[in-house]
């Protein structure tokens, strides 16, 4: 939540403002709500902000521009405290003469306190935000110390909560200063040139080189390089890492949008997240966990924690992990985990899923499973963030940048992601499923290749989604693995078309929901490959006859060749064949289709739909 973007250099460079509107440009998927720059200008600070879009900034630089420079900083804002209003907007200025500018994403818990000292000290506000009380802050100490980093370490060392700051002052041209606490932020090093993000995205059109920054640390960016203290001002090193994408997997590479792109791009997010995890025998070979086999196989409780749709990928993960090691799974929403005193010792694994490794809620599960002794394994889509920094061992996914806010490839690349941990842990254990692991690896492989097909023959699903435009509510059923696909297709549809939409267990429908059915509801149904075990295709064929019955128009997801649906079908949408536990990585492909689809009739924003921003960094 909140991009942010630092900016000191040459104007060799590009100037600053150029920079870092860039950078905004790719972040704005972090926040939409208001976005602001603030530039160097001689002896003074310059600033510019707008509520709404970045364009709304862009329009106001065109009619108040500003000068060149080569130090800036640049905001775009997911509100938390005050209204997405130009005054609420970042930066904020502090001190009275105005020269410090400042910025920020997280929130920090104890500003009423310090505002009600600074109030008292006669400052004056002139916005609601916890923001503009660190840029008092960090104005009047600078004040003492007349040098921005150590003023900024006496201010942090004031605040509680989360945050990530990056402050420049008229007084010290060529100077950026960053601090974070539990909130991202990574450094992009140049030549003569130096950078901050929220993530890499900011810069990535200038330099893949990139220092990652750990908990509680100060940075100082000036033309000549970057200088990082902790907290307590001992001294301390990033850690330097190369991004492994350029600028362009960050564009729409000729898509409408983002998700469109996205959703296209899923076959490789698969297969790259497959790469290099086998021998050449076929054997899973898992070096970088960094956990030792001892420690894994002593295992004898799992528990995911994850949120959204990384959330639903972990619930898919439950059917096919437990399948395969006969370890008990349980799935928490991260958000609820610490509350439910969870059961949680040295023999569990706590997995946590998330594309971004910067969801607070997530971090904070991971945090307090470490409390309670659990080994952490972290699988994550995003190099240098703060979750795999936080746990004992992690697993990338390798899905490549995701722009749009709602998840598509992120979900595929995880639910592979987990079946690879799953799969390593059967090996590891021996046992009846361990010597499945290379045949399931097998058949991983060609999963990329059915949904490349399976990508090909979506025109009827988007003609469907354009001629439900008007539709108010949707349902999806599924079973077993079928169940959270149909959760993530409702996720979707909620989020992108603000519909109301949600997904079920097939069964659960005669316990009460089978009352919303009427003539003319649209439900989806994911139906079971006919090879599922315990006679479940069978009973999904039931559940359409049962909607069916009742005046649902039904609209199946369904194996080729599984002619059984035809007579209850009002609509068949035709999937690859695979064994039942791989199933959600085509059956899901549809229901993304159909969101985006229906969205774009709509007339919506599909890649920044209202109220969302990609990177939920506050709890
Ligand atoms: O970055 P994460 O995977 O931790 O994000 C978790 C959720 O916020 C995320 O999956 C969210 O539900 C998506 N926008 C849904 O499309």
């Amino acid at each position: 939540m909140c991009g942010i973007v630092g900016y000191v250099g040459t104007t060799n460079d590009g100037t600053a403002l150029d920079v870092v509107m860039e950078g905004l440009a790719r972040l704005e998927y972090r926040g939409y709500d208001s976005a602001g720059v603030a530039l160097l200008d001689g002896d003074h600070v310059e600033t510019r902000k707008k509520s709404g879009k970045l364009a709304n900034l862009t329009a106001e630089l065109e009619a108040r521009p500003l000068p060149a420079s080569t130090t800036g900083i640049g905001h775009t804002r997911w509100a938390t405290h005050g209204g997405p209003t130009d005054q609420n907007a970042h930066p904020h200025r502090g001190g009275k003469d105005g020269k410090l500018a400042l910025i920020h994403n997280g929130i920090i818990e104890n500003f009423h306190a310090l505002k009600q000292g600074l109030l008292a000290d006669g400052v004056e506000f002139a916005s609601e935000t916890d923001t503009e009380v660190v840029a008092h802050l960090v104005a009047a100490a600078y004040e003492q110390h007349r040098d921005l980093t150590t003023a900024m370490r006496a201010v942090v060392a004031d605040l509680e909560g989360a945050f990530t700051l990056l402050a420049i002052h008229a007084d010290q041209p060529d100077v950026v200063v960053g601090a974070r606490r539990n909130s991202p932020l990574v450094v992009g090093l140049g030549e003569n040139a130096n950078y901050l993000g929220s993530d890499v995205a900011a810069f990535i059109g200038h330099t893949r080189h990139a220092l990652e920054l750990a908990q509680d640390q100060i940075v100082t960016i000036t033309p000549e390089g970057a200088t990082v203290v902790n907290f307590d001002g001992t001294p301390a090193e990033g850690k330097a890492y190369e991004v492994t994408w350029d600028a362009a997997a960050a564009e729409k590479g000729g898509y409408a949008t983002f998700m469109e792109k996205e959703i296209n791009d899923q076959p490789h997010a698969v297969r790259d997240t497959l790469l290099g995890r086998t021998d050449p025998e076929g054997r899973l070979i898992l070096d970088e966990l960094r956990i030792s086999e001892e420690q894994l196989r002593n295992v004898d409780r799992i528990t995911i924690v994850a949120c959204g749709t990384a959330a639903y990928a972990g619930m898919t993960a439950k059917y096919a992990i437990e399948h395969w090691t006969r370890i008990p799974v349980e799935v928490s929403l991260a958000h609820e985990f610490r509350y439910c005193d969870p059961i949680v010792n040295e023999r569990t694994l706590v997995v946590s899923i998330s594309q971004s490794g910067e969801t607070m809620d997530t971090l904070m599960a991971v945090k307090h499973a470490r409390e309670l002794g659990a080994l952490t394994i972290s699988i994550c889509n995003t190099h240098g963030s703060t979750i795999p920094r936080e746990s004992d061992a992690v697993l990338y996914t390798h899905a490549g940048p995701e722009i749009a806010v709602a998840s598509t490839k992120a979900f595929l690349a995880q639910i592979t992601a987990s079946y690879v941990l799953g799969l390593y842990l059967a090996q590891l254990r021996g046992g009846s499923f361990a010597d499945d692991a290379q045949s399931v690896m097998k058949e991983l492989a060609g999963v990329p290749a059915k949904i490349e097909t399976l990508l090909a023959q979506m025109g009827r699903v988007k003609e469907i989604a354009k001629f439900m435009a008007d539709t108010r509510s949707v349902l999806f059923l599924g079973r077993h693995v079928g169940y959270p696909v149909a959760m993530e297709g409702a996720l979707k549809l909620k989020e992108l078309a603000y519909i109301h939409a949600e997904g079920f267990a097939a069964g659960e429908l005669k316990h009460g929901p089978i009352a919303l059915i009427e003539p003319g509801q649209p439900v989806f149904v994911v139906v079971p490959s006919p090879t599922s075990e315990h006679g479940l295709h069978g009973k999904v064929v039931s559940n359409i006859q049962e909607i069916r019955a009742r005046g649902a128009r039904t609209l199946v997801i369904a194996e080729e060749g599984d002619e059984a649906v035809e007579p209850f079908a009002d609509e068949v949408i035709r999937v690859p064949a695979t064994s039942p536990l791989l199933a959600p990585l085509l059956t899901v492909v549809p229901l993304q289709v159909f969101a985006l689809w229906l969205s774009t009739a709509k007339g919506l924003d599909v890649d920044q739909p209202r109220n969302l921003a990609k990177s939920v960094t506050v709890e």
